[in-house]
């Protein structure tokens, strides 16, 4: 072991699918900021894996131009050139045992910092060949804290999540593994469980007696793009909801863990998954709807139908767009629907967090403009922009009883201050070995559970599926999940 090296941290990262949309969009950029914070090791070697035929320098010049306008202060600085120097590359394919034994010669011995991450930027597709060829080229078991990071979805269904994860165990150790959902890296969703907790004022209010309903949406202004290899055999309830709209789910409905620590808080988000009532074979239509865009338009701009992507098979019936209602079985939750939808080529991108409370008990502004007051919300938005506010009605100054919505902004941004990307706290936490923000199996199989009856459901039925156009908020069917009339999806902040 070098002189100055702490051995509980990682000196190789390597990326496998370097070249990919997640890795040049999202993990290099994450990376970079680590770097401008000063927050890697000065030891931390980069490798970028990927089967294109190129050298270093041809990898570094390729970082140059994907990262030119993605990184501030550009590409041509000393901490750009300090960012750059940490790489090499691996040309290699992922099902070829023979290119992990390359990888394996260039990683330091055990001599040395023998610790490495290994992060999955490719297709669920290519996990197992991954995993079985790092086992094979006995990349895991001698570096005794190496890590493995895998990206989402985690299997397909309930079943082949849990032979992906056995396939893991056999391999690593559950403190080596970091499942990822990256939307529980995002400042709002840890800012929520600040909120909750650390307001006395907020927590006695978060319950049944006060909350009429809750809705989560994730939507998405763009399409499928090139992904429909994959997408047309996931669809939006594999692909958006069993994770990020579930995990979402957890931390709002979740009681306070008995620590901040990674244990204590998936067992609080397992005990959430495990109330929710599961759905019966025949309420499927009753608690869920899907849906697929058909041509529209965007900000103006015309855009295809699902079906006429590139490499959509022909009449699929995959859905892009998803809403369902769940009821959480448990004391503080019993009664209160979460309504939880999804989509693609909706209006904008827009992921927030609704909560809607009951109305006040006493109707003392009968006969008064005021009659049909809308109840106070909670709004939290996570992207584009993280924001957190409550809707309460003041009196207009006036000599009628007429109000005006005021907007209480309790977000945690200054108007100075910006967001970190969440991959950059989750690839930070990774290094520093910190699982809080990653997923235990159990939330993931449960969350499986959860949508297993409507996932069986759907594949059974493939003869139709109804659309809805590019650049709405989806069908209008999907106001049929509400339990009530007065209850509408909130769209806006
Ligand atoms: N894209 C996102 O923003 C995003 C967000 C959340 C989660 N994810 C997840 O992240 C993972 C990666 O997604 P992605 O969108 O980045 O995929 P992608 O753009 O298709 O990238 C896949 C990468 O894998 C490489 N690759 C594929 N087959 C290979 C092989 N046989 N040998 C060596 N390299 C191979 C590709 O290299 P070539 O350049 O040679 O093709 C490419 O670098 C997926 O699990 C996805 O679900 C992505």
């Amino acid at each position: 072991m070098s002189p100055g090296i702490d051995d509980s941290l990682p000196c190789t990262f390597v990326i496998f699918g370097a070249t990919g949309n997640l890795a040049t969009n999202k993990l290099l950029p994450a990376l970079y900021h680590l770097e401008m914070a000063a927050r890697l090791s000065e030891s931390l070697n980069v490798v970028a894996f990927s089967r294109r035929p190129w050298n270093d320098d041809e990898w570094r010049e390729f970082m140059r131009e994907v990262l030119a306008d993605k990184v501030k202060d550009g590409v041509d600085t000393p901490v750009f050139k300090r960012f750059l120097a940490r790489f090499s590359y691996q040309q290699g394919d992922l099902r070829d045992v023979a290119s992990y034994e390359a990888l394996a010669k260039r990683l330091p011995t055990a001599d040395d910092c023998s610790n490495a991450v290994f992060y999955l930027a490719v297709k669920p597709a290519e996990f197992s060949a991954v995993i079985r060829n790092l086992e094979a080229a006995g990349l895991n078991k001698p570096r005794g804290r190496s890590r493995v990071v895998l990206e989402k979805p985690f299997g397909e269904d309930i079943e082949s999540a849990r032979m992906l994860n056995q396939l893991l165990h056999q391999h690593f150790d559950e403190e080596q593994i970091f499942r990822i959902d990256h939307f529980l890296g995002k400042e709002t969703v840890q800012n929520l469980l600040v909120f909750r907790f650390a307001n006395t004022l907020i927590e006695p209010l978060w319950n049944r007696n006060f909350i009429d309903h809750v809705q989560i949406t994730v939507a998405e202004s763009i399409g499928i793009e090139d992904r429909a290899d994959y997408y047309d055999h996931a669809g939006a309830l594999r692909d958006m909801l069993q994770n990020h709209l579930m995990q979402l789910l957890t931390v709002v409905a979740m009681e306070p863990p008995a620590a901040l620590e990674a244990d204590a808080m998936h067992d609080e988000k397992v005990k959430v998954l495990r109330s929710i009532r599961p759905i019966a074979k025949r309420a499927v239509h009753a608690h869920a709807i899907r849906a697929q865009y058909a041509r529209g338009s965007i900000d103006g701009e015309p855009v295809p139908g699902y079906q006429q992507e590139v490499d959509v098979e022909p009449n699929s019936v995959t859905e892009t767009f998803v809403a369902a209602k769940f009821y959480i079985d448990n004391w503080r939750w019993r009664g209160v629907p979460f309504y939880l939808r999804t989509g693609k080529r909706m209006p904008r991108q827009a992921s927030m967090i609704a909560i809607r409370f009951r109305h006040p008990p006493q109707q003392l502004f009968r006969e008064t403009p005021l009659e049909t007051l809308e109840p106070n919300w909670i709004l939290l938005s996570i992207q584009p922009e993280e924001s957190m506010r409550m809707e309460i009605h003041v009196k207009q100054p006036g000599l009628d009883m007429d109000t005006r919505l005021m907007q209480m902004n309790a977000s945690f941004l200054k108007t100075d201050e910006q967001t970190l990307d969440a991959y950059e706290t989750l690839l930070l936490d990774v290094i520093e070995g910190d699982r809080s923000l990653f997923l235990r199996f159990d939330e993931i199989e449960w969350a499986w559970r959860v949508v297993d009856p409507i996932l069986k459901h759907w594949t059974v039925e493939r003869e139709y599926i109804p659309t809805y156009a590019a650049g709405s908020w989806g069908p209008a069917d999907a106001n049929r999940l509400f339990d009530s009339d007065d209850q509408t999806w909130r769209n806006e902040l």
